[in-house]
């Protein structure tokens, strides 16, 4: 199943109370993305990154059940997507470990997060890295390894995480060339129509800058908030600006295509402050009512979210993250004193060990071919050999290479496959092509 599915994944961290912007830039597109046909969906609660840093423990374990409440009230199917807490796969921080050790120290010096609280130091006159904890330079390994484990195409993230994803393809592209093709080289997503939800100050929506507005807030308290938004002094009658009014930047995230529209001109016309906000409220009451009804029910039960999770948890380790792992092991060498001595650095496991894994399904790959008509063509196929994709003829062989380039390259640009004449499965297709898409 897993060679005919496109991968997405993304984690959450488990260090605050689901806000707006969350619940805008994250929960809703990934809820409806899984839908999609040929897509498989991991989605999990990152609490080993919340230690990084939260040192208080009752927190996290309330973002950890807030954060698991809300996904499942907003309508995500632990029966269709894999959801689980990242604490509960152990092979997580296994992999870490390999990964630590292939993964070049410079590179992590570069991290946004980690080079920030340097600099914050040497503002300070500090030591460089005074209060840094070893977690917070490892941050990006421990991530490469919740992508890499899973073999994950797609990583939806804000724009904050993109270094995060480049470094798991670092990372993931010198285990191969250590250790033969092993990973999927992931590639981060973002969602640019969504990524800016503004706060109640106008800035991002943000934990860090105490400017959220609560997911799930009772509606006089999301009321409250949203009159606090702020916006110019101008009076109602006096034409507005929607393009740069946060309420409106807000309303857009809720509202049909229309009714945004018919804003903007009741802005134009003079339609005041305050009750833009009162239809703001109304409008994101209406979309979040029923889902915080939803939520409050679940809170009342944190024992049935946690058989959930621990319920996503084991049918992942045992179908996906155990024998992925067993066969990392055998890749750098930790493997039985028995078992013969495989081969080193070539990716060739011993064969008795190999196991059936999504990341041991052998590559799909491209083979040319002339035909007794004297033409020139192609076909892709899976791991397994079976055909995916058949190629028109082509004059001469650099035209067929020249077709399988454009293909490998292009693999997700939908015009991309327009020309084969045969019915085939689109996701299987695409699939294999991110996997022949390396670096
Ligand atoms: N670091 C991410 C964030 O703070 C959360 C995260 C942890 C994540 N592991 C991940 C996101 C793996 C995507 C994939 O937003």
């Amino acid at each position: 199943m897993t060679s005919t599915s496109l991968r997405i994944l993304t984690g959450i961290t488990t260090s605050g109370t689901p806000h707006l912007g969350n619940y805008v830039g994250a929960i809703r597109p990934a809820i409806e993305a899984a839908r999609a046909p040929g897509v498989e969906s991991f989605y999990f609660l990152a609490d080993y990154h919340a230690l990084v840093k939260v040192s208080d423990p009752a927190r996290v374990q309330r973002s950890t059940l807030e954060i698991a409440a809300a996904w499942l009230a907003c309508g995500l199917d632990p029966e269709t997507v894999w959801f689980y807490r990242q604490s509960d796969i152990p092979e997580i921080p296994e992999l870490t470990w390999l990964l630590t050790c292939v993964a070049g120290k410079g590179l992590l010096n570069r991290a946004h997060a980690y080079k920030a609280a340097v600099d914050g130091n040497r503002a300070g006159g500090e030591d460089d890295d005074a209060g840094i904890n070893a977690g917070l330079y490892l941050y990006p390994v421990l991530m490469a390894a919740d992508i890499l484990l899973f073999n994950a195409h797609k990583v939806p993230v804000g724009r904050d995480q993109v270094q995060h994803i480049e470094m798991a393809r670092d990372i993931g592209q010198r285990f191969n060339h250590l250790y033969g093709e092993t990973f999927t080289l992931p590639q981060a997503q973002i969602e640019t129509q969504v990524a800016t939800l503004p706060g109640i100050d106008g800035r991002k929506m943000s934990k860090s800058y105490d400017n959220v507005i609560p997911l799930f807030a009772p509606r006089v308290d999301l009321e409250r908030a949203i009159k606090s938004i702020v916006t110019d002094s101008r009076a109602p009658g006096e034409p507005k600006d929607a393009d740069t009014s946060n309420v409106f930047a807000l309303y857009q995230a809720f509202a049909s295509a229309e009714d945004t529209e018919q804003l903007r001109a009741d802005f134009a016309a003079g339609l005041g402050w305050g009750e833009a906000k009162q239809r703001l409220s109304q409008r994101i009451d209406a979309e979040i009512a029923p889902l915080r009804e939803r939520y409050l029910e679940l809170m009342q039960h944190p024992d049935r979210i946690e058989a959930q999770l621990r319920d996503g948890a084991a049918r992942l380790r045992a179908q996906r993250a155990q024998p992925a792992m067993a066969r990392l092991r055998e890749a750098v060498g930790l493997r039985a004193l028995d078992a013969g001595t495989g081969t080193t650095a070539t990716g060739k496991a011993a064969p008795e060990t190999v196991v059936c894994a999504a990341s041991v399904t052998p590559a799909p790959v491209f083979k040319q071919y002339r035909e007794r008509d004297g033409r020139f063509y192609f076909k892709l196929l899976d791991g397994e050999g079976e055909l995916l994709l058949q190629s028109p003829a082509y004059d001469s062989p650099q035209a067929a290479a020249a077709a399988i380039a454009a293909l490998k390259s292009g693999a997700l640009d939908p015009g991309a496959l327009s020309m084969f004449p045969q019915t085939f499965d689109r996701a299987a297709v695409v699939s294999a092509l991110l996997e022949l898409q390396g670096p």
